[in-house]
């Protein structure tokens, strides 16, 4: 456990002063995530947005905000899942990372995989998707499915972005996180709200 926080503080220390891609040149802060190291669900986003970039701190801007919300109605604590990205720096301008980017980056998040080993992975959006899933994922046709990779259960949902420019996928996405939340109880893992009040 001493071992694991130490190369835990080391790894996010190596990620905080990345120059690997030019963006370690233009970032306010690098947004290594946030929760619970010991989670066994992890979600993964794109990259950092403007609020993200500002607080080093991922999904809290308005897409973050939606998110909050789902996680909420599903009954799943913010604080006892592992929230990060495919990217640690902001792309200029919100544009989608590039596959150089990416590749640059994508060694910290499999560190954290190995890390945190969770059960169950989420991606959000279809960067995530076809990063982690497969390069040619299709979000709008295959989110809520689910695979497994490496002993881990992976699946993909809307980005919550996405949500917040289409109404009409909400009720996909409710659906999506209800069968995440199943999934947990399925394995015996899931967190519950009730456990963070008790602490
Ligand atoms: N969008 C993402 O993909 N990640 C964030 O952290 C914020 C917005």
């Amino acid at each position: 456990m001493e071992n694991r926080n130490a190369e835990w503080q080391e790894l996010e220390a190596r990620c905080r002063d990345c120059r690997a891609c030019p963006l370690g040149q233009t970032r306010t802060n690098n947004v290594f995530g946030t929760g619970d190291t010991g989670a066994s669900l992890m979600f993964v986003g794109e990259a950092p947005g403007e609020q993200e970039d500002k607080t080093g701190i991922p999904f809290v801007g308005a897409a973050g905000k939606l998110l909050d919300r789902y996680l909420y109605a599903v009954d799943l604590p913010r604080d006892k899942v592992y929230i990060a990205n495919i990217l640690k720096c902001r792309p200029p301008h919100n544009r989608d990372p590039e596959e150089g980017e990416q590749d640059a980056c994508i060694g910290y998040l499999r560190e954290q995989f190995r890390l945190i080993r969770p059960r169950v992975v989420v991606c959000l959006g279809r960067i995530a998707a076809m990063r982690l899933i497969r390069p040619d994922y299709r979000i709008t046709r295959e989110h809520g499915q689910w695979v497994q990779k490496g002993g881990v259960w992976m699946t993909a949902v809307y980005h919550p972005s996405a949500l917040l420019r289409d109404l009409s996928k909400r009720e996909d996405m409710l659906r999506d996180m209800w069968a995440i939340r199943q999934k947990l109880e399925e394995l015996g893992v899931a967190p519950c709200v009730e456990d963070t009040a008790n602490e």
